[in-house]
């Protein structure tokens, strides 16, 4: 049984972030909602829980808890802002409302013999955000951190292996955070660090084998990393039971349909069955003079669903069926506790209702983006292919304002390659989060070669993003920007004028619309 970690939410924003800190540690991580039967917790058998922050007062009637079995399973547990107030609520301490409020990064004072802060310096910065604060720990328990305003930082009872933090260590504007979870982790719970990308490769192959058996197995491919990390895997582990579909619904970036097919197509490394759609017209007269942009989303994914179902139809009934879900995915569609739902999936489509199968492979359920990248260079998948940009599901259809026609998309293709090829050549293809042209609806006059011009205007966009749902546009050099202007004018014919967009998210999104 794989060695693990579970993460108890209590509808902290950074539930996310403290099961990825974890698996920065090469422990493997779960997250749970706090109203998980106990008798779960004891069955997975965890080397240690951690609880996490959350919005309420522990004190208040109603707010999120947890009973005293929690702390005495013999588990080690770690509780991080609210979870650390409700292990002293709970265990006989006293939390009430601060009188001073602290929020952001403040300087705490450790005690360096503590496990938990071994090799942290005895002055450190960590990030508060809390209204309440433990006035009194629970009996037994030693005060081993403290900030001016806060006297119990963090308190621990190393006999009991209990642990409890006030602020966030998962957060990076805590410095030193990152070692005091490696100290729990590593140190208090004694993980060995056994998860790690080449044993998760060997172990997906090993375990897809012995489930499919003979059987045969159908993948739609995007393109993107997750399918196409999916579908490497699946290939290594049953070769040509794997059969792919690529729909070219003539939305994607240039050239990118012959990307994907030379790297999965029949002249490329892997062995598939790679069978290639050329939907391009079938959207385009789909999309014509649709303009609403929810419209011509839903439209994509329709038409997304009715191709593959017509292909899946020709191959008859599968076995299986994958899907590239990863584990946010899996977090943003609920854990059924406190966190609120962040968005219904806003990938193309949904499941097809008429494809002959007999069950769901997920095989990057368990991972994080990070590591869906870093499985992927284990499986030795190109780099380019591997960091490749997030791109929409619906592709250029809503980078296109207004009505999506074969000579807008060109045009946008075009645009965008030159930005992209700008991008890289000034060395920020790494740096920054996202960037892409999109096309405005908007015509105006210019003048070119003392011609009267009256042409569309690109838009460039470029964001620097955590977690894509807050995002700020990114400071390109203005050299940077000039050079792709004048490209695209010059090169791009029916555009006369390029804007950067400078619009942070909120209010705006960080796809143009
Ligand atoms: P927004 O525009 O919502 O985008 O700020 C946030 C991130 O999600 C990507 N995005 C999508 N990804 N299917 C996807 O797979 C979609 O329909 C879709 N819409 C937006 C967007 O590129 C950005 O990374």
């Amino acid at each position: 049984m794989r060695e693990k970690v579970i993460v108890i939410d209590f509808g902290g924003q950074y539930n996310q972030l403290v099961a990825r800190r974890v698996r920065e540690c090469n422990v493997y991580c779960e997250i749970y909602s706090y109203k998980t039967d106990i008798a779960k917790i004891k069955d997975m058998n965890p080397k240690g829980i951690i609880l996490t922050g959350g919005p309420n007062s522990c004190y208040e009637q109603g707010a999120p808890s947890c009973t005293e079995e929690l702390f005495n399973l013999g588990i080690p547990v770690l509780g991080l802002c609210y979870g650390a107030q409700l292990m002293m609520l709970v265990l006989g301490g006293k939390v009430e409302k601060a009188p001073v409020r602290e929020y952001g990064k403040i300087e705490v004072s450790v005690n360096t013999s503590s496990a938990l802060f071994e090799g942290v310096s005895p002055t450190t910065i960590c990030w508060m955000s809390h209204n309440d604060y433990i006035s009194q720990p629970a009996p037994g328990f030693d005060i081993c951190a403290r900030t001016a305003d806060c006297p119990v930082a963090a308190a621990e009872s190393p006999a009991l292996g209990l642990y409890a933090i006030q602020f966030h260590p998962e957060v990076l504007h805590t410095k030193e955070g990152t070692k005091m979870l490696y100290n729990f982790v590593r140190g208090i719970c004694g993980c060995s660090g056994d998860w790690k990308m080449d044993s998760f490769v060997e172990n997906s192959i090993k375990s897809i084998r012995e489930k499919v058996g003979n059987g045969s197995v159908l993948c739609a491919l995007s393109g993107g990393v997750d399918s196409s990390v999916a579908a490497v895997l699946l290939s290594k582990a049953i070769g040509k039971q794997l059969t792919c579909v690529f729909v070219d619904h003539g939305l994607l970036r240039k050239n990118e349909g012959d990307e994907v097919e030379a790297v999965f197509g029949p002249d490329g490394p892997y062995k598939l069955n790679f069978i290639r759609v050329n939907a391009q017209k079938r959207y385009y007269s789909k999309l014509a003079g649709v303009t609403e942009p929810e419209q011509k989303r839903k439209i994509i994914g329709e038409e997304f669903i009715r191709v593959f179902e017509e292909e899946a139809k020709k191959i008859g009934a599968v076995d299986y069926l994958v899907q590239g879900t990863i584990y946010p995915d899996v977090v943003e569609s609920g854990l059924g506790g406190e966190s609120a739902v962040i968005k219904s999936h806003h990938n193309v489509g949904g499941l097809p209702d008429y494809v002959d199968f007999k069950e769901i492979i997920e095989p990057l359920r368990d991972l994080f983006k990070d590591e869906v990248r870093k499985a992927g260079l284990e499986l030795g998948i190109p780099d380019n292919l591997v960091y490749r940009q997030p791109f929409p599901g619906p592709g250029l259809g809503i980078r296109i304002i207004g009505e999506v026609t074969e000579e807008k998309v060109r045009i946008v293709q075009d645009a965008d390659l030159i930005y992209r090829e700008e991008i890289a050549k000034a060395g920020l293809d790494r740096s920054i989060g996202q960037y892409f042209a999109a096309l405005t609806n908007m015509r105006s006059v210019g003048v070119m070669g003392d011609e009267r011009t009256y042409d569309y205007a690109v838009a460039l966009r470029a964001v620097n993003t955590v977690d894509f749902m807050t995002a700020e546009s990114a400071e390109i050099p203005f050299e940077v920007l000039q050079k792709v202007m004048s490209r695209i004018i010059n090169e791009v014919k029916g555009v006369n004028r390029v804007m950067y967009d400078l619009t942070s998210k909120p209010p705006g999104t960080i796809e143009f619309e």
